[in-house]
């Protein structure tokens, strides 16, 4: 079910503003893009076309990035954390040696044993600590990762596969924020957060940036191809609809451009705020399937640009998720999507059966939209016991 819509008259006309240039520019993009693809496993992630459901919904084509097979980590976050961790171990060695620090010569190994007392930490709810456990991994420092009590096992593994110290905390994610923010001041530990606020911003920003590698590879992949009329994007904290949103408006202008952010009717924190036009924090009672999105509080980075970037924000139920992704799983292209991956196609779905929705949000049969598949199977349990029932 489509449970809210609410339009954003708070949209800016203009082009991307100089303010929000100080939190991420398409320089930004670019210079993450040169550092990611020069890693050892990375390959561009496919853009798919899912004609056949464009043209049974209503719509004129659907692009879907698909994140399944991201550094063999599952999810798009791979891009984030990961960078994060190599900014924060360059900064951390100029500080150490008061000079500039290739960041070629961290990947060759030549500062291994500085870098390895390094200890880099955040809180997740799988896929964000999972990428930060990767990088900890790839580029040689410590890892510990703080998980909330409904985090499946499975995701505790995954991340525990990767050599970090995982740590559950009894609460919730906004619980785990706080205890891992404690014990890394005492411990002198670097967070490696993918959600800013007051005074945190540096990594978020870098982990946006990353996130944006996505951008620059539709960029190319979509090639001659007409260019999305809508964008639709799921939020948690916001940073990755904040980030996408920021590249395509800095890049094509908002005129022609449509950005729906999607989010659980649970864990509603995006849409609160675009409703109050103030960033507003939602507590979350109940955990959402869509567990990537199961965040109350906005960062602030994200939200600063998606309260004058976005046109539409819209809530969605949990029981439309399982028959999208057995959809995707069991048809022609076959796509591994995670929860959390489907919110998107599920809201576009939902929003072409109630034409007065889709009206106010200029969606027709001219329309595409750029959907983002942001995880596969990672958590395999939960997946299989999904699709195959
Ligand atoms: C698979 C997936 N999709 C989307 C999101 C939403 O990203 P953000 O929290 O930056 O809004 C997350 C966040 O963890 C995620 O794991």
């Amino acid at each position: 079910m489509l449970v809210e819509h609410f339009h954003n008259t708070h949209k800016s006309a203009g082009s991307y503003p100089e303010r929000l240039q100080s939190i991420l520019r398409l320089k930004d993009a670019e210079i993450a893009f040169n550092e990611i693809s020069t890693w050892p496993s990375y390959e561009q992630t496919p853009l798919v076309s899912l004609n056949k459901i464009a043209a049974k919904i209503g719509i004129k084509e659907i692009y879907y990035k698909d994140e399944s097979s991201r550094f063999g980590l599952g999810s798009f976050k791979a891009l984030g954390g990961t960078y994060g961790v190599l900014r924060f171990i360059k900064d951390a060695l100029e500080e150490e040696f008061g000079k500039t620090v290739a960041i070629e010569d961290i990947r060759s190994g030549k500062y291994s044993n500085n870098i390895s007392k390094y200890t880099v930490t955040t809180a997740t709810d799988g896929n964000h600590g999972r990428s930060v456990a990767f990088g900890a991994k790839l580029f040689g420092c410590k890892c510990q990762i703080y998980i909330h009590s409904e985090v499946s096992q499975g995701r505790h593994d995954a991340i525990e596969n990767l050599d970090a110290r995982v740590v559950r905390v009894d609460g919730n994610y906004d619980k785990s924020v706080e205890i891992c923010k404690k014990e890394s001041k005492l411990n002198n530990w670097q967070v490696i957060s993918d959600t800013s606020y007051s005074g945190y911003t540096k990594y978020p920003r870098y982990i946006m940036a990353g996130y944006n590698v996505m951008a620059e590879e539709i960029t190319n992949q979509m090639g001659k191809k007409s260019m999305p009329t809508h964008i639709f994007l799921q939020g948690g904290v916001g940073s990755f609809p904040g980030a996408i949103c920021g590249y395509f408006w800095e890049k094509f202008n908002n005129q022609n451009l449509k950005i729906v952010v999607v989010e659980s009717e649970h864990a509603p924190c995006l849409i609160k705020s675009a409703q109050k036009n103030k960033i507003t924090s939602v507590p979350v009672e109940t955990e959402t399937i869509m567990a990537g999105l199961s965040c109350g509080e906005p960062s602030l980075l994200g939200w600063e640009i998606l309260s004058s970037g976005a046109d539409d924000f819209i809530t969605i139920s949990d029981d439309l998720i399982p028959s999208v992704m057995r959809f995707l799983s069991k048809n022609s292209p076959y796509i591994e999507a995670g929860e959390s991956s489907v919110a998107g196609l599920a809201g576009l779905i939902e929003i072409m059966k109630n034409q007065k929705v889709a009206k106010n949000i200029g969606l027709g049969s001219d329309s595409i939209v750029l959907l983002f598949g942001t995880e596969g199977a990672t958590d395999p349990e939960i997946y299989n016991s999904i699709i195959n029932t």
